[in-house]
């Protein structure tokens, strides 16, 4: 059995992601009908990208300036392997990014919150983005929300009863501590940004699970830039 990560170690779960995490098939769908009005030049960034999945299909769908980055070193060396023309980099200290303010237009937020569970490592990272993220620019988050079946409810209590965490939380079972929103609450995490677009979907979580997810494209606001 896993070993269940250092309570320090909950906002990058370094090991699980470099370990078994990086075996993993991801699968939340990109509606590219959202990005149609984007310019294909415009400075993208994949926060999270994994092996480069999400930073794939905007290359072949046009984008010219799409990078990503990632905490765990071995995502990010699949994807060097996989598409090699594409630019990777290792997040030494996440949330950090080495990037100058006002720098990027559009942020991919791909199933990475769930992979952060606790508030003050959700608000770190959105504050990051929102640096770096110009005036007007956008942010793509696609997340799994709480979920309301038997199995998902019993691990919520369980790991909340264990550990206090937030009804939410909750471990794999291959040992990753993951959340699930409910959706007030990613919305208020999002509370610098006005919504443009919003879904709910069906997605097939990297265990094999069916999960719901929400997807929010959202702008930030002009006085929180
Ligand atoms: C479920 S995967 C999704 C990958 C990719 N966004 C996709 O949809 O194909 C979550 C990714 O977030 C990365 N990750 C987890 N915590 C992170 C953190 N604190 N900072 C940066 N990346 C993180 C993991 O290494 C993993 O690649």
């Amino acid at each position: 059995m896993t070993a269940l990560p250092e309570p320090a170690d909950l906002g990058s779960q370094l090991a699980y992601w470099d370990g078994v995490g990086a075996t993993k098939t991801f699968t939340h769908p990109v509606d590219h009908d959202w990005l149609a009005g984007v310019r294909r030049d415009a400075r993208v960034l994949d926060y999270g990208c994994g092996y480069g999945r999400v930073m794939a299909e905007l290359a072949e769908r046009g984008f010219t300036d799409v990078s990503g980055v990632d905490l765990s070193p071995a995502l990010i060396e699949r994807g060097r392997r996989s598409r090699p023309d594409l630019e990777f980099a290792v997040l030494e200290s996440p949330p950090g990014l080495e990037r100058a303010p006002a720098s990027v237009d559009l942020v991919l937020l791909f199933a990475v919150l769930t992979c952060v569970p606790d508030d003050a490592g959700q608000r770190a990272l959105v504050a990051e983005l929102r640096r770096v993220l110009a005036p007007g620019g956008l942010l793509y988050v696609s997340e799994p929300v709480r979920q309301d079946d038997e199995r998902n409810r019993s691990r919520y209590a369980a790991h909340a009863e264990r550990f206090g965490t937030p009804y939410g939380v909750f471990t794999t079972d291959d040992g990753a501590v993951c959340r699930h929103h409910d959706l007030p609450s990613l919305r208020g995490l999002l509370s610098d940004f006005e919504p443009v677009r919003e879904r709910t979907i069906d997605v097939t979580t990297m265990n094999g699970h069916r999960s719901q997810a929400v997807q929010l494209l959202v702008r930030l606001r002009p006085e929180a830039a």
